[in-house]
């Protein structure tokens, strides 16, 4: 019977079978240290020659890289580490033997290891961050789930755009063009008016021209949308669950955490201590005082973000921004007419954007405007037009990137490494 890695520590002194790939062999010649994956963890098995049969041995001794196999042997903890443990192999199987496999222990270039990201999801440090990237979807599935939400996924082919006209992918939708959504706020909108309180989980689609460390065009979003909450309750609801977050990915994901080399105190600073916040305005004055060329009406660019957010060991929030850089369906605040109730969540030390929300316009007349002054077609609006007709109630909603907030709780320095098969300008193959 097959025993998985992570479940060792139940089987010290007994004989256990496991099955994986050889990650790594050393011999002297008299005994070799192999290092098994089984793809959720990793053990060294240890190979003696005086107690192997010589074609076991020779077995063992001529294995290669990447081959798989099933390997046989008594459990074992670590002479020195405590929750090490290991395996002193007494039957060794050979499944396939690899010849040749690309991805040594040289270093490789990063267009070379993209290239080969089919295999190169095999190593250790792109497990550990695959399997954070996981620990951050259940974290925060968990969070809504908790707190009463229904989970619902909203369309990928949609008649029109979400978040501005600049960044769609087109597609042929039988007799007529239909776009990849870029979010589905529009769609959650109508869905909390009939549940309450909702989010999806969805993959959104960007043509952005931009080659960045932290744009994918392809990229996953968790969007909770909420009836009859304000803005500033919003901004709670987005701080309890990045902390959230973050502490559930510290209990489950110690393992991969301390393989990347993650400051630990840095995180544990993210779930104890407030989230900063600033009006926009002020943001710009202080970014200013820190030296940036920005002015005020502008979107933050990535360096702003950046300067912001260095010093900061919890995410920053900069909220009420200018309504003419902003899209057609966030609330205007209610005191400055000029501004909209919205606010971007900056992930501390220079990590950058990690959720975008706001209040909704919920006046019919308001948003129909904006509609219009937008230039967008008010026909393919009708049914969100709607929600404003019937029952309109003050709501708000925010998405959160997916593979941003994996990108900041993993310290990766791009984001490339935080999806299995990454989509940007430049590429989409393997
Ligand atoms: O800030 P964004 O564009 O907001 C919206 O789409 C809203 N409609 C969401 C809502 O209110 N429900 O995108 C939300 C988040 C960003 O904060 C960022 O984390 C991520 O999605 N994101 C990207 N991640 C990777 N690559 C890109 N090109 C991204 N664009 C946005
Ligand atoms: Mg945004």
């Amino acid at each position: 019977m097959q025993t998985f890695i992570k479940d060792l520590s139940k089987h010290v002194g007994e004989e256990v079978v496991l099955k994986g790939w050889l990650n790594n062999i050393r011999s002297s010649g008299s005994i070799a240290f192999l290092e098994l994956r089984d793809g959720n963890g990793f053990i060294q098995c240890v190979a003696n020659k005086k107690e192997l049969a010589e074609d076991v041995w020779n077995l063992v001794e001529n294995s290669t890289q990447e081959s798989s196999i099933i390997v046989t042997g008594k459990v074992t903890q670590h002479p020195k580490k405590t929750d090490v443990f290991e395996l002193q192999i007494t039957k060794y199987q050979l499944v396939q033997q690899a010849i040749d496999y690309p991805i040594g222990n040289k270093e490789h270039g990063p267009e070379f290891l993209m290239d080969n990201r089919h295999l190169w999801l095999r190593s250790k440090k792109q497990w550990a961050i695959l399997r954070i990237r996981h620990l951050v979807k259940a974290g925060l599935q968990d969070y809504f789930n908790n707190q009463g939400y229904i989970e619902l996924d909203t369309p990928i082919f949609t008649p029109t755009s979400c978040e501005g006209t600049t960044d769609l992918f087109e597609v042929n939708y039988f007799d007529r063009k239909a776009y990849l959504t870029q979010n589905g706020q529009l769609y959650l909108e109508a869905m909390c008016m009939a549940f309450g309180r909702v989010y999806d989980l969805c993959p959104n689609f960007r043509a952005e021209k931009s080659k960045t460390r932290k744009h994918l065009t392809e990229f996953w979003s968790l969007n909770p949308e909420i009836a009859f909450i304000e803005h500033e309750e919003s901004l709670k609801i987005q701080e309890a669950s990045i902390k959230h977050v973050v502490k559930y990915v510290l209990e489950h994901g110690g393992e991969e955490l301390a393989l990347l080399e993650r400051d630990l105190s840095e995180l544990q600073a993210v779930v104890e201590k407030p989230f900063v916040h600033y009006e926009y305005g002020d943001a710009i004055a202080e970014l200013k005082k820190r030296g940036s060329s920005i002015e005020y009406g502008k979107d933050l660019g990535a360096e702003d973000e950046e300067l912001l957010t260095n010093d900061s060991d919890v995410p920053v929030i900069v909220k009420n921004w200018p309504k003419d850089i902003k899209p057609f369906y966030m609330k205007k605040h209610p005191i400055d007419s000029k501004l909209v109730l919205n606010a971007d969540v900056l992930a501390s030390r220079g990590f950058g954007e990690i959720i975008g929300g706001s209040q909704r316009e919920d006046d019919y007349e308001i948003i129909l405007q904006n509609i219009k002054s937008a230039g967008l077609q008010v026909d393919i609006f009708e049914w969100y037009l709607d929600l404003r007709k019937y029952g309109s109630v003050p709501h708000c909603g925010f998405g959160i990137g997916i593979e941003r907030v994996t990108r900041w709780i993993a310290g990766i320095h791009h984001i490339r490494e935080t999806s299995a098969f990454p989509r940007m300008l430049n590429r989409i193959e393997p």
